[in-house]
């Protein structure tokens, strides 16, 4: 919301946006994470202050800074994020853009793991993480609209459109993550807006430009309900 006085169509909006990987440990100098740079993310969040919404960024560990004009909230794990959130409800829009571990391990050790040549190799047991996104779309203090990512390297509009009826979503943002197309870890991204009402294919825009759209994207539809 600093420097810059452009149109603020979401003053008085509350949004909370995830972004970047979770960290669960396996130790304390070990853990599993998904690749994620916050790149998508953090750049929604800012879009959304500079349109003038108060935004709650909950982003698990990322080497990108903090962008300006948001309420930033750092966590490690799933579940510190999943708190973090649920404690920044009501909102009026919520944008799950984190690449949440699907999995932790089942008890983390106190201690680091110790090599024991000759001996046997841990194995480790995993549980499942709660989904953040599902848990904000099926929430009694739902937000208004409930927008989701989709990071698929096959079958990417099948596979998102499961999504938005699972999570109780009203729109996910569907990329195709294969190596081939360089969007992990890039600046760019060719995304599908999936919606019960149809799907949208955006062309090959900047991670900034994708969060200038689905900004202005949400101003129209808080506008409209
Ligand atoms: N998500 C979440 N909490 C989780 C897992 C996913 O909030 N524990 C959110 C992501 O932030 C994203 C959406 O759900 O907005 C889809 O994430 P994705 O990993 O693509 O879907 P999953 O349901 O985990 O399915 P899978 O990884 O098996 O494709
Ligand atoms: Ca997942």
């Amino acid at each position: 919301a600093l420097l810059d006085d452009g149109p603020k169509p979401l003053a008085g909006k509350k949004a909370i946006v995830t972004s970047g990987p979770t960290h669960e440990p396996i130790d304390p100098v070990r853990y599993i994470a998904n690749r994620s740079s916050g790149r998508q993310g953090h750049a929604i969040a800012a879009a959304l202050a500079r349109l003038g919404a108060d935004v709650t960024l909950v982003s698990g560990p990322v080497t990108i800074p903090d962008p300006v004009g948001v309420r930033m909230l750092h966590v490690e794990r799933a579940e510190e994020m999943r708190d973090a959130v649920l404690a920044a409800l009501p909102a009026d829009v919520a944008v799950m853009v984190a690449a949440v571990a699907d999995w932790r391990v089942a008890s983390a050790a106190d201690q680091k793991l110790k090599k024991h040549p000759g001996e046997s190799i841990p194995t480790l047991a995993l549980t499942e993480n709660p989904d953040i996104l599902k848990t904000v779309g099926h929430h009694t203090t739902r937000p208004k609209l409930v927008i989701g990512f989709a990071a698929e390297t096959q079958d990417v509009e099948a596979n998102a459109r499961l999504k938005l009826e699972r999570k109780g979503a009203d729109l996910i943002v569907a990329n195709d993550v294969s190596p081939s197309t360089g969007i992990m870890g890039g600046t760019r991204n060719s995304v599908k807006l999936i919606r019960r009402d149809g799907i949208e294919q955006w062309p090959d825009l900047s991670k900034d430009e994708v969060a200038e759209r689905l900004a202005a994207l949400i101003a129209e539809q808080l506008m409209q309900r």
